[in-house]
């Protein structure tokens, strides 16, 4: 699929599940950034930076796409200082790939005084404690600013827990935010804006909403409202309904998730992107991921065990030789242990999607998710 600022090509689809594997690449002519190997996750970096790496870093462990948040970057360093150097990519010194999200979701999510009307989102400054109106426009009036390679809509999200009117209210509105995003896109030929399907757990509000925003031919498509605290059956239910009503030739991304399990399983319901702070948050609090789930580096049991985190591991951290034991002296004591756990998480799920789409391509994914289930649902430590 064609667009002005992203091409995306399907390049192997398996035979069994609703699994893919594609390639993306963006900006004018296609040639500014990429390609990006699809399924991909995406590490996410608040305030324009990753925390704890270097962007040169992040590239070094295979990382080709982060995402920023316009919440966060809209306060610091701010729309003034971004205009004037030309955008965040060059400003923070990263030629990946960049998404934002629109900053509702964190508002709704970060903000306890919030308050969604149609107009937009409002909400007390954390700096000053002045009120403060995030509209669908000047959501894009940001991202536009921040140059990111996809932006999102502004939507309103409401949680995955809750019932009722408020739902369809939100998803309703939602749409409504989307043509006013699209309206005031300013940069077509270098941004891809996404539209957001939401709904709920309802299928039928989550089947109106993706037909909707199909009808908009847009360059990709979000799953949103997802994972936050519904159960694996509704989460994976409507996952897949979500993906069965997008195109099949535009790339398609479930926002927020990035267990293992969940990238393993989404993508074989036909999901392209993923973003999570989990595998980042959990290295700075002495987690770190392997197969069978997570080892809590702050345990005591770690403390004379002198094996790497993971010795199937390829990151720099495990290739060094660092063992259980010291990470276990250093962990929450320096800065250091955070680094080193944020090299092994990101280089981790790095290498997972890498797994995933080599498994695709040689028609294993099957087996490879019976495989990786097997091992996930073993004991733990
Ligand atoms: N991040 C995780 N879920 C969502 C969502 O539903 N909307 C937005 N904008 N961001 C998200
Ligand atoms: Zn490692």
């Amino acid at each position: 699929m064609t667009s002005k600022a992203l091409n995306f090509q399907v390049t192997h689809i398996c035979n069994t599940t609703k699994a893919r594997v594609g390639c993306l690449k963006f900006g004018r002519n296609h040639t500014s950034r990429g390609p990006i190997e699809t399924p991909v996750f995406m590490p996410v970096g608040t305030q324009g930076t990753l925390k704890g790496l270097t962007p040169e870093q992040l590239h070094q462990l295979n990382c080709r796409i982060i995402l920023g948040n316009t919440y966060h970057l809209g306060h610091r360093p701010g729309p003034d200082l971004l205009k004037e150097m030309g955008g965040l990519h060059s400003f923070m010194h990263w030629d990946g790939g960049l998404l934002t999200d629109s900053g509702g979701f964190q508002m709704v999510s970060l903000v306890k005084l919030s308050e969604v009307t149609e107009e937009g989102v409002k909400f007390q400054s954390p700096h000053d404690q002045t009120e403060m109106l995030l509209t669908p426009e000047k959501s894009i009036e940001i991202q536009n600013i921040i140059g990111a390679d996809i932006m999102m809509q502004l939507d309103d999200v409401v949680s995955s827990t809750i019932s009722g009117p408020r739902v369809e209210e939100a998803m309703w509105r939602s749409l409504r935010w989307l043509d006013r995003c699209i309206s005031a896109h300013s940069r077509p030929d270098e941004q891809s804006l996404f539209p957001i399907v939401q709904g709920g757990l309802d299928e039928k509000l989550r089947e109106q909403s993706a037909k909707e925003i199909v009808k908009r031919n847009c360059p990709g498509y979000a799953i949103g409202g997802l994972s936050g605290g519904e159960d694996k059956d509704h989460f994976w239910r409507m996952v897949t309904l979500s993906t069965d009503h997008l195109p099949k030739d535009k790339p398609r991304y479930l926002m927020g998730v990035g267990f293992a399990i969940d990238l393993v399983v989404c993508s074989a319901l036909g999901c392209d992107m993923f973003d999570c702070v989990f595998p980042t948050r959990t290295a700075r609090f002495g987690c770190a991921l392997v197969d069978s789930g997570q080892l809590n580096l702050n345990k005591q049991i770690y403390e004379k065990d002198h094996r790497l985190i993971d010795d199937q591991c390829i990151c720099p951290v495990c290739k060094s030789g660092y063992t259980r034991s010291y990470l276990n002296t250093i962990v929450n004591k320096e800065t250091t242990a955070c680094h080193l756990l944020t090299i092994h998480n990101v280089s981790y799920q790095m290498r997972l999607m890498s797994r995933i789409r080599q498994a695709i391509i040689e028609q294993r994914f099957p087996d490879f998710i019976k495989e990786f289930v097997s091992i996930y649902c073993q004991d733990k430590d």
